[in-house]
């Protein structure tokens, strides 16, 4: 049977679960969504129990998937050569952590690489994963490439063999899948609904395409935060493209109870002259999510995006203490969880990464409950 979380400090309606729409009664705009058909025999109840581990209580997403191009981009700042060793031993020490990786780490996203390798000691890293009680999950899409006819704007790729793609990463033990769609704001009228309606109609394919492979999709559609906007601007297009989102994914036929949101927060751009404050941040990213996102989605996990570590937590815990929601609202972060870690590593110190990764960890698991207070943070090591 599966249940549905309720996030931190709301009441719990005993007694009844909610189940996902069955194969056969999934109505969705002209047609009845088939969903044995494909390669796997698609368990609902088993991709919404995933989806519910993912988000569940205290427990976050760590981010993990960063490409070779990018990690070597991460290796720059602590003048450490990209090889597939170094790249291991980063991964290796990020796994083996803990208490990071037990009580506070739902799920690692990994890229094709990761997923493929093996610790020091020749234990495959999924096994890592595994075994401190997270999920494997990984990075499908093949990246952002420049969209026809646009400039300056992008759509996702990596739809072509996915099908064949997602089959073998389930077999290599992956159970839920990640694309990034990935949308620029700027002064002269980016972005255009046709980048954002372009990158929900294929972040919509690749989610159908990952149930029917009995993996379940994080749903990623990023706004980025680089350029002068302002809040209000991020917030009507983060609204646009949300709502754009769920309509795509109805039509589509996706069970919504077997997905996992991860978007970008509403906040200012970077260069904009006025910054809001972080209630205000949590506040308008709370009332965009409550009027674009349905019920039925089991969590919404989000991205850091370039936030200072203590600022995502912080908008998170906001989030959490003071807003009564229907989904549990976590982090899925790449930069706010390893950007500290990485520079007390430096490449060699494991005990000095580890202790950045477990205070990071802590940090952003306390703010998934709305337990978080900024003095924790002098504790950290
Ligand atoms: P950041 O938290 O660094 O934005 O990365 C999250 C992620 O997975 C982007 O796709």
């Amino acid at each position: 049977m599966v249940g549905r979380q309720t996030a931190a400090g709301r009441g719990r309606a005993e007694g009844l679960t909610l189940r996902p729409a069955k194969a056969k009664h999934a109505a969705c705009g002209d047609r009845v969504v088939d969903h044995q058909q494909g390669t796997g025999v698609m368990d609902l109840d088993q991709l919404n129990g995933i989806a519910l581990r993912m988000v569940a209580p205290g427990k976050g997403i760590l981010a993990a998937d960063e490409s070779t191009r990018t990690i070597g981009k991460r290796f720059d700042g602590i003048r450490l050569e990209n090889n597939e060793d170094n790249r291991r031993n980063w991964r290796e020490l990020l796994f083996r952590t803990t208490p990071a990786m037990t009580d506070y780490i739902s799920g690692v996203i990994l890229f094709d690489e990761t997923l493929r390798q093996t610790a020091a000691d020749g234990t495959p890293l999924v096994e890592l994963i595994e075994d401190a009680g997270a999920v494997p999950g990984i990075k499908v899409d093949t990246g952002a490439k420049p969209l026809a006819c646009a400039s300056g704007e992008t759509v996702t790729e990596g739809l072509d063999g996915l099908r064949e793609r997602l089959a073998e990463y389930r077999d290599l033990g992956a159970r839920f899948a990640k694309w990034r769609a990935v949308i620029n704001i700027n002064s002269e009228g980016l972005p255009s609904r046709y980048a954002m309606n372009v990158n929900v109609h294929a972040l919509a394919r690749y989610a159908m395409l990952c149930q029917e492979a009995d993996i379940v999709p994080i749903i990623e559609p990023e706004l980025l935060m680089d350029g002068d906007h302002s809040i209000e601007r991020c917030y009507e297009l983060t609204e646009f493209i949300l709502k754009r989102l769920y309509a795509e994914l109805f039509d589509q036929g996706l069970v919504l109870e077997c997905s996992v949101l991860k978007p970008n927060m509403v906040v200012a751009g970077k260069n904009c002259a006025v910054q809001p404050g972080r209630e205000e941040v949590a506040e308008m990213t709370v009332r965009c999510l409550m009027n674009c996102v349905p019920a039925a989605v089991p969590g919404i996990a989000f991205l850091s995006g370039g936030q200072s570590d203590e600022d995502a937590t912080a908008h998170l815990n906001i989030m959490n203490e003071h807003f009564g929601l229907p989904w549990p609202l976590t982090f899925s972060y790449g930069r706010a969880l390893q950007s500290a870690p990485l520079k007390a590593w430096n490449g060699f110190n494991v005990q000095a990464g580890q202790n950045a990764f477990n205070h990071r960890a802590r940090m952003n698991g306390l703010a998934a409950r709305g337990e978080w207070r900024a003095d924790l943070e002098a504790d950290g090591g």
